[in-house]
């Protein structure tokens, strides 16, 4: 497809751009938001299923464990903003615990997905206003005045923190930190540090349903930009890298190839791969420091007995 072909098809020209300077960078890297169309958001949501990916599982128990403490602790809370909402599963246990909660904005970069999971909502929490945004977490949101005017808490469950370097992660903290407010509060999700071959296995399950995740970011290109990848001659790869702490995923190029998006042309040596996510495992103490030089403070933290994952209440 010619640019002008896909500027009159409605391509998204952020991701274009992105592609393109992302393939054309050494070593070549994808932004993880790209993973997150329809079926991309799908096949998130069957990964959550696998036995292997302990973070959904542990992160809910966690959640119904500490729903009464949630209740008191946030029992003033008017209105709810969630930052890469998905399916919105585990707000409806904190929905439940924060019966006065009188506004729900789910955010998310997923626009389908987002508007089916804001209709479910709706229907089971009649009572609530659902007012779903499609939007990039890592910029600000506009809130509505009537919102402004609310006590707010802000929920980042799943460690989707994670898949921001260290630095990104301090930056979306202190967006946060302006958007929620003096009084604003923020309750987050995060992946603790654990033996590497649980970690290995959670992001390569046996099912293939996390390699078929990350191939679809190849089918997406094709799907929206007219791109010629061969789905079937990138692997899947999970690594732990040890320097960074994360678990990082990769699409490794079986043998030499060329690829086509729009007018530029991409060459693959074998084994070269796109760097497609980081998943950051924190430590403890090195959250409470991040959350710290980011403007928060601790107001309270929680584990699961194996403390695999976190949950704090930044204050
Ligand atoms: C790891 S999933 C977590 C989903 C859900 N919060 C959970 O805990 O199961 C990441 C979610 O964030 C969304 N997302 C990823 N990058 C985003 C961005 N830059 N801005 C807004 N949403 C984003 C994805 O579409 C997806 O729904």
């Amino acid at each position: 497809m010619s640019n002008a072909v896909l500027k009159s098809a409605g391509v998204d020209q952020v991701f274009l751009s992105e592609v393109i300077a992302g393939l054309s960078n050494a070593p070549k890297a994808l932004s993880p938001k790209w993973f997150y169309d329809q079926r991309g958001s799908q096949l998130f949501e069957q990964i959550t299923q696998q036995p292997e990916y302990y973070p959904t599982r542990t992160e809910i128990e966690l959640l119904a464990s500490i729903s009464a403490e949630l209740g008191d602790q946030l029992s003033d809370r008017e209105a709810l903003i969630e930052y890469g909402s998905g399916s919105s599963r585990k707000t409806r246990l904190l929905l439940r615990a924060l019966p006065q909660l009188q506004q729900y904005l789910p955010m998310d970069v997923s626009a389908e997905f987002l508007r089916g999971a804001a209709d479910g909502l709706s229907k089971q929490f009649p009572k609530l206003h659902v007012r779903p945004v499609v939007g990039d977490f890592n910029s600000t949101v506009k809130l509505p005045a009537t919102v402004q005017s609310m006590t707010r808490l802000g929920f980042f469950p799943g460690s989707t923190i994670g898949n921001l370097p260290p630095s990104a992660a301090c930056s979306f903290l202190r967006l946060r930190r302006e958007e929620l407010g003096r009084g604003g509060k923020l309750l987050i999700g995060v992946d603790l540090r654990k033996p590497v071959e649980v970690l290995l296995a959670a992001y390569d399950d046996s099912a293939g349903v996390t390699a078929a995740f990350n191939r679809n970011l190849l089918l997406r290109i094709n799907r929206e930009l007219g791109g010629d990848f061969d789905p079937d001659r990138f692997d899947h790869q999970a690594r732990w890298n040890d320097d960074h702490g994360r678990i990082e995923m990769h699409l490794v190029s079986r043998g030499l190839q060329r690829v086509r998006i729009d007018n530029h042309c991409f060459e693959f040596a074998d084994g070269e791969s796109i760097h497609s996510e980081n998943s950051h495992k924190y430590r403890l103490g090195e959250f409470k420091l991040l959350a710290r030089v980011s403007g928060w403070e601790v107001v309270s933290q929680w584990t699961d007995p194996q403390q695999w994952f976190a949950i704090f209440l930044l204050g």
